[in-house]
C-alpha cells in the first residue's frame, strides 16, 4: 500500500476576508460614534462592460454593508474624457468622499494614466496614482493596491515573519506584480519578478519559498515548478469550460487560477484556492483602504486591521 501524498494546507482567503470586513465594519462604527465621521467611497464606471458592472454593483453593496457612504457614478460609454476629469475634480473637493475608485478598463478614447493622475492621491483607494506608487517604493505611508495588500495579509497570517524568504512573483503588472514586489521587499524578502520573457521560468519558480502567480494564464504554474514546502499565492481568476462535457456544451464554465491547483496541493505547504483564496481579499482591502483614508483625512490614527 502506498501512503497518500501529503496535502498542502489551504489558505482560506474567504474566511480571512470575512474577518477583515468585520474588523473594518466595527472600526467604522467606532469612527462614526467617536468622531462623527462616516467614510465615503465613490466608484466611477464608464460604459457597459458586464463584468465591470457586476464588480461595481458588488463594491457598492459591500461598502454600504460596512456602514460607509457609497456613491456610484455610472457614465455612458461615449463620455468625453473632460467630463470624467470634471467629475473627479468634484469628488476630490467633496469632504464627504474619502475614497475614489475609477473602474478599469476605461473605453479606448480615454487616457487611463491621465484619469488616474487626476485623483487626489490621499483618496486613491486603488493605490494606482504615481504618488502612491512612489510612497510604496520609498516606504512612506500611502494607499497600497488592494490585491497585493490582501496577498501580503494572507502570507503574514500563514507564515508570520517573512524575513529572508525567497519570493518569486510571476507577473509584472502595475496592479499586482510590481506592488507585490515592493511589499515583500519591505518585509525583507529576497524578491524576483518573473514575466513572459524570463528564461527557464520553472527553474526560477523552484527557488521560491513564496511563489505569487499573477499572469492571467490558466494553470500555467505546474506542480513540478514548486519547491516542496513552498507557499503558493494564486492571484489568477480564469474561466475554462466546465469539466463535464455536457455542461461545457451548455456553455457552463469553471474558475481556475494561474496555478494547477491539484498538482500544487501535493507539493506546497500552503496554497490559496481559486475561488476562495485571494479574490475575496481585494474588496475587503478596498474597504480597509477607504476606512484608512477617512481616518487620515480627519487626523485620526486608524485602528490596526490586519489581524
Ligand atoms: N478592474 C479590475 N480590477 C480592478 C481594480 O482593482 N481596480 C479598478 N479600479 N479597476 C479594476
Amino acid at each position: 500500500m502506498t501512503a497518500e501524498p501529503s496535502r498542502a494546507t489551504l489558505i482560506d482567503g474567504k474566511a480571512f476576508a470575512a474577518g477583515l470586513v468585520e474588523r473594518v465594519t466595527a472600526a467604522t462604527a467606532r469612527l462614526q460614534s467617536a468622531h462623527g465621521l462616516k467614510p465615503g467611497l465613490a466608484v466611477v464606471i464608464v460604459g457597459e462592460d458586464p463584468a465591470s458592472q457586476v464588480y461595481v454593483r458588488n463594491k457598492g453593496e459591500r461598502t454600504q454593508a460596512a456602514g460607509m457612504r457609497s456613491d456610484t457614478h455610472r457614465l455612458s460609454e461615449t463620455t468625453p474624457q473632460a467630463d470624467l476629469l470634471a467629475l473627479i475634480a468634484t469628488l476630490n473637493a467633496d469632504s464627504g468622499i474619502h475614497g475614489i475608485l475609477v473602474q478599469l478598463p476605461l473605453p479606448s478614447h480615454i487616457d487611463t494614466a491621465a484619469v488616474l493622475a487626476a485623483i487626489d492621491p490621499d483618496k486613491d483607494v486603488d493605490g494606482f496614482h504615481v504618488v502612491n506608487v512612489g510612497r510604496l517604493a520609498v516606504g512612506l505611508p500611502g494607499l497600497v493596491p488592494c490585491t497585493p495588500l490582501g496577498c501580503l495579509m494572507l502570507l503574514k497570517n500563514a507564515l508570520g515573519d517573512l524575513t529572508g524568504l525567497n519570493a518569486v512573483i510571476v507577473g509584472r503588472s502595475n496592479i499586482v506584480g510590481k506592488p507585490m514586489a515592493q511589499l515583500l521587499l519591505a518585509e525583507s524578502c529576497t524578491v524576483t519578478i518573473a514575466h513572459s520573457r524570463t528564461r527557464d521560468l520553472p527553474a526560477l519558480c523552484r527557488t521560491a519559498d513564496i511563489l505569487v502567480a499573477a499572469v492571467g494564464r490558466p494553470e500555467m504554474i505546474r506542480g513540478d515548478w514548486i519547491r516542496p514546502g513552498a507557499t503558493v499565492i494564486d492571484v489568477g481568476i480564469n474561466r475554462l469550460p466546465a469539466r463535464d462535457p455536457a455542461r461545457a456544451a451548455e456553455g457552463k464554465t469553471r474558475l481556475v487560477g494561474d496555478v494547477a491547483f491539484d498538482e500544487a496541493a501535493v507539493v506546497a505547504q500552503y496554497v490559496t484556492p481559486v475561488p476562495g483564496g485571494v479574490g475575496p481579499m481585494t474588496i475587503a482591502c478596498l474597504l480597509a483602504n477607504t476606512y484608512t483614508a477617512a481616518c487620515r483625512a480627519a487626523g485620526v490614527t486608524p485602528e490596526r486591521l490586519d489581524a
